[in-house]
Parts: C-alpha cells; structure tokens; sequence
C-alpha cells in the first residue's frame, strides 16, 4: 500500500510571526491520519523556528532546495547536511520555478537529488512540462527526459524511499489545475517509466500533484489511482485551506 503525502510549499512567503501564526492554526486543526505524511517545506533561514514549532507534531517540515554540493566554497549555497541538522525531512528539488529562474539543468537537478538522498533527506522530485510543451505535444518526451536525468544519472534505486511531484508549469499559481484526468494520465506514464526498470519500486513509488491544488478540487485529485497526495504552494499558506486538503488525502480510497 502506498502512502500519501500532502507537503506544503511555502516558496518565499515567510515572515517569523506570520510562520508562527501559520503554523499554530494548523497543529490547532491537525491529526494525524494513517498512512498519510504531512509537512511544510519553508525558507531556510526559518528552519529552526519552524523546527521548535513541529517538534513531536503530526506535521514535518523540509527545504525547497539543496545544494549538489555537501560543503566548501560555494558561497550562498545550503548543504544537504544543514537541513538534516535542523530537522527537515523532505526536500523539494527540480522546482520548476528553479529550473526557470536558477537555470537547473536535469543534470543539476539529478546532482541535487543525489545529495539530498547522501543527506539522508527525501527528496521531492518535481517534474512537468509547459504549456507550450504541451500544446506540441511533447510532455511525455519533457518528463521521461526530466525523470531519466535521476534515473540513468544514479540508477532506479536512487528513486527508493523519494517521492516524485507532477507539476504541470502551467498549472502552477495560475489557478488553472490539470485535470484529475489529465493528472492520471501523466503519474501512470511516469509509474510505468519507474516500473520499466524496477516493475516494485514502481509500483511503490510516491508520486504526487502539485498546480493549483485547493480544498475544492484535492478529494477529485486525489481519488486518482495513481496520484498520492499533492504539492501544495499557494492553498498552503492558508491554514484552514491546507487543513482540508489534508483530510481529502485521507479520506481519498486506498490503493495498492
Ligand atoms: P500552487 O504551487 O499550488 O500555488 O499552484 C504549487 C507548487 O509550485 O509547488
């Protein structure tokens, strides 16, 4: 059985008492649902706040990027064994707002997923074609090259114990979602990519939505066979919108 995840993506909104207000409506909500993981990934200059807010809480919390390197002169850049040391358990890589605005090449984003996974951290693995992708008709050939780069870079096992996220550029802050149709579609492929070379890790691979996922629209999503949770940016920032969100992941049927 698969897990679900719900993982909240805060991108750069944080402030110390908005963090704090945040945060503490939602551990006033929250309860913990079997089989379902739930965290915040958040700046990280606010890893030690976040930190002493979660502490023995049903909420995690993780890094929205991680260095490829583990230490030295690379000046701005946050290790992998920084974020392990405050805590964080998850680590969003390959954003596509990282490999739009920082220039990440999938080599780069598979050299990053490498080092999260030295870090001993999960890392979230984001995927996803634009639109203009899309409209050609390539997204299958943007996400099978986005997902080889960490497969043929560090070979499927690399993949064991991360989760992969399906983020459609397009749908990302525009309010604009894939359909749980479309959605399907894609986490089937990537399932069946994963499953090309390892048919179990396939199988047992994680993958999650992430575009304009709202209380609205998360149960239709999530009900998806092959979509495990979401990625939540913008509906995370609202603590009874998140909340509800989390309780569809729970609520979603089960799956093999
Ligand atoms: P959104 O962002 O929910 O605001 O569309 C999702 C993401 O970029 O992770």
């Amino acid at each position: 059985m698969r897990s679900r995840y719900v993982v909240g993506n805060w991108k750069l909104n944080a402030s110390l008492p908005g963090n704090e207000s945040l945060l503490k409506a939602l551990l006033s909500g929250v309860e913990s649902q079997p089989g379902c993981h739930l965290a915040v990934c958040v700046p990280a200059p606010y890893f030690a706040q976040v930190r002493s807010l979660l502490v023995g809480s049903p909420v995690a919390w993780g890094g929205q990027d991680v260095s490829r390197f583990d230490k030295g002169a690379y000046t701005g850049d946050v290790a992998g064994g920084m974020l392990a040391e405050f805590g964080c358990r998850y680590v969003i890589v390959g954003h596509s707002e990282r490999r739009a605005l920082a220039g990440e090449s999938d080599a780069v984003v598979a050299e990053k997923h490498a080092a999260a996974r030295r870090a001993g951290l999960v890392p979230i693995l984001c995927v996803g074609e634009t639109l203009e992708e899309r409209q050609r008709g390539v997204t299958e050939q943007v996400l099978a090259r986005q997902l080889d780069a960490v497969l043929d870079g560090q070979g499927p096992q690399s993949l064991d114990g991360a989760v992969v996220a399906y983020e459609p550029v397009w749908a990302i802050g525009t309010g604009r979602t894939a359909t749980s149709e479309q959605a399907q579609a894609v986490h089937a492929f990537l399932r069946a990519r994963v499953g090309e070379r390892d048919a179990a890790l396939g199988a047992r691979l994680p993958i999650i939505y992430g575009g304009s996922v709202k209380a609205g629209n998360a149960a239709e999503l999530f009900a998806m066979p092959d979509v495990d949770g979401g990625l939540i940016g913008g509906a995370s920032l609202v603590a009874d919108e998140f909340l509800a969100i989390w309780r569809a992941a729970g609520l979603a049927p089960g799956r093999n």
